[in-house]
C-alpha cells in the first residue's frame, strides 16, 4: 500500500483525507441545512452542537490535507481532458481548498471573539463571559453562512464532475481517488 501519491493514483494518506473529509462535509452541511430550514425542531437542536465539533475537525484536517497536497504536488496524477478542462479542474479544486480553509476559520475567529467561551472536544479552550471583540466576529457574522453555501454548491459540482468522469468518460479519474490506481 503506497503512502505517497504517484502519477498513476493517490496514496492511502490522500485518499483517507479525501473520503473522511467528504463524509464530514456531508454531515456538516446536513446540520447547516437543518439549522436553516427547521432550526426550532428537536432534530436540529440535537445535531446543531455537532456543527462546531465537526467544523473544527474539518478545519485542522484541511490544513493537514493542504500540507500533504503540497508535499505531493509534483507526483500527483495529471487532470484528464483538454488543457482548458484541466485548467478548470485546477481552479475548481483551488476554490474548494480556499473555502474549506476560510469557512471554518471565520467561524472559529467569531467563536473566539464572541466572549461566550470556546469548548471543543470537551476542552474549554476559552473561558465564558469575556467582552466581545467585534474585529474577530464581524467577518464571520457577515460571511460564514454565505460562504458555507457557496462551498456546498462547489461540493455538488465536484461530485457531479467526478461522476461524469467515472460513468460517462470512464477515464479512471474516480478510480485513482477510490482505489488509488
Ligand atoms: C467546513 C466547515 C463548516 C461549514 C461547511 C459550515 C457551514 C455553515 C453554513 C452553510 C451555515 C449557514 C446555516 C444557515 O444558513 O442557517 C453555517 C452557520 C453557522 N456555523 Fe458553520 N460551517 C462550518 C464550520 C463552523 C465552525 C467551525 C463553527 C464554530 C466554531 C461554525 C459555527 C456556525 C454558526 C454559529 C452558524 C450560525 C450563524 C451563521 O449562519 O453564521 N461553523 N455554517
Amino acid at each position: 500500500m503506497r503512502l505517497r501519491d504517484s502519477a498513476q493514483g493517490y496514496g492511502i494518506v490522500s485518499r483517507t483525507l479525501h473520503w473522511s473529509m467528504a463524509l464530514l462535509l456531508v454531515l456538516q452541511l446536513t446540520t447547516a441545512a437543518l439549522h436553516l430550514l427547521a432550526g426550532e425542531s428537536a432534530a436540529a437542536k440535537t445535531v446543531w452542537p455537532l456543527h462546531f465539533q465537526i467544523g473544527f475537525t474539518l478545519w485542522w484536517l484541511v490544513l493537514l490535507r493542504g500540507t500533504w497536497a503540497l508535499a505531493n504536488y509534483r507526483n500527483r496524477p495529471p487532470h484528464e481532458g483538454s488543457p482548458l478542462q484541466a485548467r478548470a479542474a485546477t481552479a475548481g479544486h483551488l476554490a474548494l481548498y480556499a473555502l474549506m480553509v476560510v469557512v471554518p476559520t471565520l467561524a472559529l475567529l467569531r467563536a473566539a471573539g464572541r466572549g461566550s467561551g470556546v469548548r471543543l472536544y470537551g476542552i474549554q479552550w476559552l473561558p465564558e463571559g469575556t467582552p466581545e471583540v467585534p474585529a474577530l466576529t464581524a467577518a464571520g457574522n457577515l460571511l460564514h453562512g454565505t460562504f458555507g453555501w457557496v462551498l456546498a454548491s462547489l461540493v455538488v459540482g465536484h461530485v457531479a464532475f467526478a461522476l461524469w468522469h467515472g460513468l460517462v468518460r470512464r477515464d479512471g479519474t474516480l478510480s485513482r481517488m477510490w482505489r488509488g490506481r
